[in-house]
């Protein structure tokens, strides 16, 4: 397949504007588009065909078990896929669009394969102003995966769209780097009422708890689950999020990580670090082979970051990548979330 390229950072140019009726044409009729979100890339199809779905799991490569969000440019349209209740109306008023995705009901509406079977669906209205204008001209919903082949990590840039993509889809549209960087939030609400928060990410445990009171956390969001424990969401159980080189989890100040790597030092590794950290690492890795995520505290720009490094340090052909423990304060546990399966669960304790 020929994918075509397209440039649609401009929006309010007609030659964008043709572009963007013409991958909405292509979605209703079965095509897939690659987009950008204000979270990750998206691998779109249409929502309400069984066919577009089973097409989009086979470019991605993704096992069909692992159901898809379906994104919708007005967050009251879930009410034609869904059986919303008032917590869905809370949320949507609070947060959408924006960086949440909820898991509700599904209507038959939903194509079972969308769902991968199951009697629940996912849905997400982004911000981003190409995916709105993409929706609408589409005039379906969006079932859209991350763009990424199974198991790498999301692409949050064009070039790293292209790099897994190209070939596989009829468009990609380059909206250039999407500002969030790590996936939506994903809450499913229970029965009585509260949530369950499956996957962390912009939208934080305080952002939701200050909307909707009582919210638990998954147990898989931060640990590895356990033999026979039952999976909530598909997408936990699978390695996730991981370049081809092995990724090692430091948690511990710069000079004990420097000290372990001293002693544990393969022929080729790479770090990611802080940016308060440059001056050590400095000492013992030359300047490609560093990857700086940012000032310590700033979490936004470490989540803006993370995957974009991550995917540009595995063209390295590293032997060894380390990285360090994120907090699991605020999006913090979206990037711990990420980090601990990027790294197989290799956690390295320093303190
Ligand atoms: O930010 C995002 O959410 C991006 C952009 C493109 O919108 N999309 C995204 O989709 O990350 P994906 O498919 O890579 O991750 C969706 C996760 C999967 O882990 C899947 O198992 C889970 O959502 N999921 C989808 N539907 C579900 C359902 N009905 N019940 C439980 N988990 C579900
Ligand atoms: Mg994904």
């Amino acid at each position: 397949m020929t994918t075509e390229f397209a440039c649609v950072t401009d929006l309010s140019s007609p030659h964008v504007q043709s572009t963007i009726e013409k991958a909405g044409e292509t979605i209703k009729n079965g095509g897939l588009v690659i987009f950008p979100t204000e979270t990750v890339y998206g691998l779109g199809g249409n929502a309400t065909s069984d066919t577009a779905a089973a097409s989009i799991y086979q470019a991605k490569g993704r096992p069909a078990d692992n159901p898809l969000i379906i994104h919708i440019a007005n967050p009251w349209d879930a009410y034609q896929y869904t059986y919303p209740t008032p917590v869905y109306d809370l949320l949507a008023s609070a947060f959408m669009p924006g960086p949440l995705t909820v898991i509700m009901k599904s209507k038959d509406t939903v194509p079972l394969t969308v769902r991968a079977g199951l009697d629940t669906v996912a849905v997400r209205c982004p911000s981003h102003p190409v995916a709105q204008a993409l929706i609408r001209a589409a005039g379906v919903p969006i079932a859209a995966p991350s763009a990424n082949i199974s198991g790498k990590p999301s692409p949050t840039c064009a070039s790293h769209v292209r790099d897994d993509m190209d070939g596989r889809v009829d468009m990609i549209l380059d909206g250039g780097n999407c500002e969030v960087g790590l996936e939506s939030t994903i809450v499913k609400i229970e029965d009585d009422g509260h949530l369950t928060l499956l996957r962390p990410g912009a939208v934080t445990i305080r952002d939701l708890r200050e909307v909707v009171p009582h919210v638990e956390i998954a147990s898989a969001v931060t640990a590895m689950l356990a033999e026979g424990e039952r999976v909530l969401s598909p997408g936990m159980k699978y390695r996730h999020y991981a370049p081809t080189a092995p990724v090692y989890l430091l948690n511990g100040d710069a000079v004990a990580k420097c000290n372990y790597i001293k002693t544990h030092l393969q022929s080729k590794c790479a770090v990611l670090c802080y940016n308060e950290e440059l001056p050590y690492f400095r000492e013992m890795f030359s300047s490609e082979d560093i990857y700086l995520l940012g000032s310590q505290s700033d979490l936004a720009t470490q989540a803006h970051r993370l995957f974009y490094l991550l995917r540009e340090a595995d063209k390295g052909g590293y032997e060894a990548i380390y990285a360090p423990l994120p907090s699991k304060e605020g999006i913090g546990l979206a990037l711990y979330n990420r980090m601990i399966r990027a790294a197989a669960y290799h956690i390295v304790d320093l303190i």
